[in-house]
């Protein structure tokens, strides 16, 4: 094969092209969100049921239970945890939480752990509880002591620090809160928001998974779509995400019953949203509610109104004025008065599941007629089905999902090539080679479905994002010859503005969705193939798209040439193929330097990064020599970006 490049740009890369799909499934609450503890407040759980209990257990002759407490911590919190140490209870009595499977005990931390009591009924107890970390066999790792007194029978907040003295392998390791039994004998305390927080990513308090948020900040994504996904819509009207419901303080967030299976805190709530966004340098592309919920419920047209209001003060908690707005004066209030950057936001999510198609033209025309005109400034994303149902106003950005096999990605990479360039900007807001099985593409692993990204399923990915960078008319290329300039625009050939695989993380032992781009568990992160690829695409992202000579659509090479600040030229070479190939490049410019970098991430078909081998395939660096032609022979099932200098 032999690749004629152009000696001039065609248009710019967006700068915002690459970057992050969020959504809590599996991967919020004990993922991203640094809290250790499950189930921490008793949120959205029914007392007295043993369900209520999920991660907690007594310790040593306590009784527990939840219970609805006649003076409740907040309105947000109505549940507490009641302990009873019964009489002639000798030891350390209380309670244990296990975590989200499991509690990661590393003596090079000091944790922050708190909990609410108050003694129902006032008591002569005076004593200090113990708050550790404990192994499985109940080895003390690490522990402090905090005073609590009978007579305390409002609320009130204890905090210790915890500095463990050893740091296990192991992680089924758990949170106690315990009394002396035989002081305590007797007693009975209600618990409420406990917490436990190891130090977070750029030390923010109710901040983000240390290790976890290195590895999404490594990919230098420039957005982060947020809070969903299904877990924006709920399964009912009640139960959809309101970001009211997740800002302030803890005490003041109820909780949600999530769409993916279990109860969100919302400590990563809306404000922690945008922090990280703020402390990753990445944009959001925030959704708001549209009034559909995933059970089949829409809103009625007639009642729309309180909804497109309350996503109006999404908004304006985002980027109002404080000395205007409600919300952002609370956002104000909350230690960030200035506006936090706010580009595009999307109108819902997979506006054509179920009956949503019946009601989305009513909904959007409220919404978007409402939100553009409140907030001109801003972009509005549509989700449903491209132009089916026609939608008024016209949409001026669309949101696309695909999820399907390695082949259809590497056969689909002219997708966006046929598109109408009329204005309309997309983004592929999800998508990922999720099955190898295209007649069961949702399927079980039995059936195809992929537990973690293999090889083949990245470099099909990869063979796809070509094609976005491409994104431009056979026609135009032609037609259109502009010099290599940084910055310079050209019309609408940026049609593709933005994109991110999905699901982007999951806790390997409690997983609503495989694949997923970066796994992780208690005390690992693994980083997947696709996750080198959407890194490697991230950091050698170019600013100006050069064309050359196209891929056959069928074919099993892939490419895309790209240049940076008019001095380097990166080369993206994709073979899907189970062979080595050699493609000849031909290139016309002068001063190309003599060497310059292949950066390789290739492997077997079906290997993959997981925890067993977490580090099977990662991408290797070797030196290349470029020349005005020069071949480059793609190893089988690979991604190779080609970076070189020229003058
Ligand atoms: O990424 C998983 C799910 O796939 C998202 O929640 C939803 O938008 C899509 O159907």
């Amino acid at each position: 094969t032999t690749v004629t490049v152009s000696a001039t740009a065609s248009h710019p890369i967006p700068t915002t092209l690459w970057g992050q799909m969020f959504e809590d499934i599996s991967s919020g609450d004990g993922g991203l969100y640094g809290e250790l503890l499950q189930n921490r407040a008793f949120q959205q759980v029914t007392p007295g049921t043993s369900a209520a209990l999920n991660a907690w257990s007594a310790v040593n002759r306590a009784s527990i239970s939840v219970v609805a407490d006649s003076t409740p911590l907040s309105n947000a919190l109505p549940n507490a945890l009641r302990v009873q140490i019964p009489s002639g209870t000798t030891g350390q009595s209380g309670v244990a939480n296990s975590g989200f499977f499991g509690i990661r005990v590393n003596s090079a931390w000091t944790y922050t752990a708190s909990f609410f009591y108050r003694f129902p009924t006032a008591s002569s107890f005076r004593g200090n509880a113990q708050v550790s970390l404990q192994a499985s066999n109940g080895q003390v790792l690490g522990s402090a002591t905090v005073a609590l007194s009978g007579a305390q029978t409002s609320w009130t907040q204890v905090t210790v620090k915890i500095t463990p003295t050893s740091s296990p392998s192991a992680t089924n390791n758990l949170f106690v809160v315990s009394l002396d039994g035989a002081a305590a004998s007797g007693q009975t305390i209600n618990f409420g928001l406990f917490s436990l927080f190891p130090p977070t990513f750029k030390d923010r308090a109710n901040g983000m998974r240390m290790d976890i948020a290195e590895a999404l900040a490594e990919m230098q994504p420039s957005f982060f779509r947020f809070p969903g996904g299904n877990n924006l819509e709920g399964q009912t009207t009640a139960t959809r995400w309101q970001w009211n419901n997740t800002v302030g303080p803890l005490t003041s967030r109820p909780g949600r019953v999530g769409d993916w299976g279990y109860i969100n805190t919302d400590g990563l709530g809306l404000f922690e949203y945008l922090l990280w966004c703020e402390d990753v340098g990445m944009q959001p592309i925030m959704a708001v509610w549209d009034g559909f919920a995933l059970g089949g419920t829409s809103v009625a047209e007639a009642a729309i109104s309180p909804f497109v209001q309350q996503a109006i003060d999404q908004i304006n908690f985002v980027i109002g004025d404080p000395t205007k707005s409600a919300p952002a004066a609370l956002r104000s209030s909350l230690g960030h008065p200035a506006p936090f950057t706010l580009n595009h936001v999307e109108i819902g999510n997979e506006d054509f599941i179920g009956n949503s198609p019946s009601t989305v033209g009513y909904r959007w025309n409220h919404f978007a007629t409402t939100l553009r005109s409140t907030f001109p400034q801003l972009r509005f994303l549509a989700t449903s089905d491209l132009n089916s149902p026609v939608l008024s106003p016209q949409p001026q950005e669309w949101d696309l999902h695909v999820y399907q096999t390695p082949t259809w990605f590497a056969q689909n990479s002219f997708m966006y090539d046929g598109m109408a360039r009329d204005g309309t900007l997309y983004f592929e807001g999800e998508y990922a080679a999720i099955s190898t099985n295209p007649n069961d593409i949702f399927g079980s692993p039995a059936d195809g479905r992929l537990t973690f990204p293999t090889v083949q399923s990245s470099v099909g990915e990869a063979a796809f994002m070509t094609g976005l960078e491409r994104k431009l008319l056979v026609v135009l290329v032609v037609i259109i010859c502009i010099p290599i300039h940084p910055g310079h625009h050209i019309g609408n050939s940026d049609i593709v503005f933005a994109a991110s695989y999905a699901p982007l993380l999951n806790h390997v032992s409690n997983s609503q969705w495989t694949p997923n781009l970066v796994s992780f568990d208690s005390a690992n992160v693994y980083r997947s193939t696709s996750f080198y690829v959407q890194k490697l695409f991230s950091l050698n992202r170019g600013d100006q798209y050069i064309p050359s000579t196209l891929p056959s659509q069928t074919g099993t090479l892939f490419w895309s040439v790209v240049s940076k600040q008019t001095n380097t030229i990166i080369i993206k070479v994709v073979n899907v193929a189970t062979s080595a190939q050699t493609v000849t490049f031909r290139l016309p410019f002068s001063g190309i330097a003599s060497t310059g970098t292949a950066q390789v991430l290739t492997g077997a078909a079906t290997a993959s990064n997981s925890p067993t081998t977490p580090n099977a395939v990662s991408p290797v660096t070797s030196s290349i020599e470029p020349a005005s032609t020069f071949p480059y022979n793609a190893p089988a099932n690979s991604l190779s970006v080609l970076t070189f200098g020229i003058n």
